[in-house]
């Protein structure tokens, strides 16, 4: 672990606005304990792909990833904490049920000292670089105090949904999960994706990119260095980049055309994914 993402870490839970700035997303960033998107949705997209490259964020994805049969996963993000999340979450999988999983990440609603002893579970099964990180904030803090800190967004999300949205929540599907995790390898990359895509070397089949464009057009307003991001990715034959969609509008709907581009709405929402393939432009 490099000693200063604990340092960084302990500063924002001693001031909240630490890691305030101009943009929402940064090195500083907080970390989503659980994805706010519909992901029963479009979880169809993330079945059966050999190796992906996938944003960290809430993990959740990264896991119906694995769930769905992916071995091989480079992970990135702009933000220096979500791999801490990942690692802790993994442990997760691995050492809790489905039940006490749920009420570790998702529910928080117990007191005393229920958690540090779940978390003194979950640290043998972590690496070193992320015992490191959750022993730093452990020995000062208790579970509530850390995940309702400025290290984590303040979105409230509640348990049913998340439950609804995750396909590795349900009882069977976590079991399957616990035994897929073990043979995974995941490689970790820090950095803003528009920036760091030109160095990945390898052809992936599915790169999971989250709605991070919704922060880029926010900042910009224009969508040519998505474009371009999108030229920049190596894909298989049949491989695909995934953007999450909060808010599908005309302006989107011009952007993105076939035949490259393709937007699956789902029903009843004005939410979506943009499928992305490399054919001739
Ligand atoms: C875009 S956010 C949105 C959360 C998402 N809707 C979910 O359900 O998880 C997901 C992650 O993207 C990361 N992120 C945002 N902009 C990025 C960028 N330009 N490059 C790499 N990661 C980025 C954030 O740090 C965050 O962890």
């Amino acid at each position: 672990m490099s000693k200063n993402d604990l340092l960084i870490a302990q500063k924002i839970m001693s001031d909240p606005y630490y890691n305030h700035n101009d943009k929402m997303f940064h090195k500083d960033s907080f970390i989503y304990m659980k994805s706010n998107e519909l992901i029963k949705n479009y979880q169809k997209y993330l079945e059966n792909r050999e190796k992906v490259l996938s944003v960290i964020g809430s993990s959740d994805q990264i896991l119906n990833m694995i769930l769905g049969g992916t071995k091989e996963l480079d992970v990135y993000d702009i933000s220096r904490f979500p791999k801490y999340l990942l690692g802790l979450k993994l442990a997760g999988v691995s050492l809790l049920d489905r039940d006490e999983y749920v009420n570790f990440f998702y529910e928080g609603n117990k007191k005393g000292n229920v958690y540090d002893n779940i978390y003194d579970e979950l640290r043998k099964n972590l690496d070193d670089r992320d015992k490191e990180f959750w022993d730093g904030l452990f020995n000062f803090y208790d579970w509530n105090e850390i995940s309702n800190s400025s290290l984590f967004s303040n979105e409230v999300i509640s348990p049913p949904y998340v439950k609804s949205q995750n396909k590795y929540l349900r009882k069977d599907y976590y079991k399957k999960l616990k035994g897929l995790i073990t043979d995974v390898d995941i490689n970790i990359y820090e950095g803003d994706i528009l920036e760091i895509a030109k160095a990945f070397k390898t052809k992936y089949d599915l790169v999971y990119l989250s709605n991070i464009i919704k922060y880029l057009y926010e900042n910009s307003h224009n969508l040519n260095d998505y474009k371009e991001l999108m030229k920049d990715l190596k894909l298989t034959e049949d491989g695909i980049a995934l953007t999450y969609l909060n808010g599908i509008n005309s302006v989107v709907r011009d952007t993105f055309k076939r035949p490259n581009y393709k937007i699956d709405q789902f029903k009843d929402t004005r939410s979506g994914v943009l499928v992305y393939k490399k054919t001739k432009e």
